[in-house]
């Protein structure tokens, strides 16, 4: 059928919690202890997203703007994430950051896994952030419940192995699959205007396989894929489901949490993308004249 044969998929984790609870390093911790050895010191690339190599399989991750998509994708419905990652400090709890990712992840249904952080500092209170998760009826599985929480460092990396495979876990049992034989869809995690190479579009593909080369319609831009880069800056000519690249050849910037597509012809991309453009301009108008 058009629908192609579905095929297991790695699992798109998005890693949210409070501010300064450690997100971001823990992220740097996973990517730097993950890449081919010599390329990880070359790592100038941002592209809110990358994906790993575990001995137990591949898991994606969304960087911290990936919560602008995640956010974007929710509010109509759609999902860009498959777990989040709770980042919770031992040190400090459960804060207001903490209990709206909760909120968060529960209305989008995705299953969390909350990483209890900064273990190496004194003052880490592991069953403090279980009691106080508890509360919010996130509950540990020694507990009873059906949530599992990982003690980890961002710092010294801890426990980050057991987190990974955490991931693996919970993903397994949600049996994600897509078609990989069909032409590609997904989100767009972020966009920028970059000054020689003009617009440069973060995606993810969902299902399907992008090409260099193919017509891509994403929100309200469209354009033929001149260059694909992985996170690593490096060139690739194949993308498929739950990775991430970036992309050059859209004729302006999509909006993270705006939805892509491959499609069969420049000539239709535009006229969508026209389309498009045209019916935001009049909804503008609209709210300008209300
Ligand atoms: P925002 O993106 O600003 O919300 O913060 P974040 O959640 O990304 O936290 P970030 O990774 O920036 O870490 C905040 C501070 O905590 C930094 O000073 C980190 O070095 C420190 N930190 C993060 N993880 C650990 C950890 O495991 N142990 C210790 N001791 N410090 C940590
Ligand atoms: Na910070
Ligand atoms: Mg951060």
């Amino acid at each position: 059928s058009d629908e192609g044969t579905q095929e297991s998929r790695a699992p798109v984790v998005t890693v949210m919690g409070h501010v300064d609870h450690g997100k971001t390093s823990l992220l740097d911790y996973i990517r730097k202890s993950h890449v081919a050895s010599g390329e990880a010191g070359g790592i100038t690339q941002h592209i809110g997203a990358y994906h790993v190599d575990t001995d137990h399989g591949m898991i994606s991750f969304l960087d911290t703007p990936g919560h602008a998509a995640f956010t974007a994708m929710r509010a109509r419905g759609a999902k860009s994430t498959d777990i989040v990652i709770l980042v919770v400090a031992a040190d400090d709890g459960v804060m207001p950051q903490t209990e709206e990712a909760v909120q968060h992840a529960r209305a989008a249904g995705v299953p969390l896994i909350v990483a209890i952080n900064k273990m190496d500092k004194e003052g880490a209170d592991p069953d403090r952030v279980k009691n106080e998760l508890s509360a919010k009826d996130v509950i540990p599985e020694d507990w009873g419940g059906d949530t599992q929480f990982i003690p980890v460092s961002a710092h010294t990396g801890d426990g980050v192995d057991a987190l990974l495979e955490a991931v693996l876990l919970q993903s397994e049992l949600l049996e994600l699959k897509a078609a990989r034989d069909v032409p590609a869809q997904g989100i767009v995690i972020e966009s920028r205007l970059d000054k020689g190479r003009g617009p440069v579009a973060s995606l993810l593909v969902q299902s399907g396989t992008l090409r260099k080369g193919d017509i891509v319609l994403a929100g309200l831009q469209s354009g033929r894929v001149r260059a694909m880069l992985d996170e690593n800056g490096q060139p690739v000519d194949t993308a498929g489901p739950s990775i991430p690249v970036e992309i050059l050849g859209l004729d302006g910037t999509p909006d993270a949490g705006d939805l892509f597509a491959a499609v069969e012809s420049e000539k239709r991309a535009r006229e969508i993308a026209d389309f498009r453009q045209e019916k935001s301009r009049d909804t503008k108008l609209a709210r300008q004249q209300a």
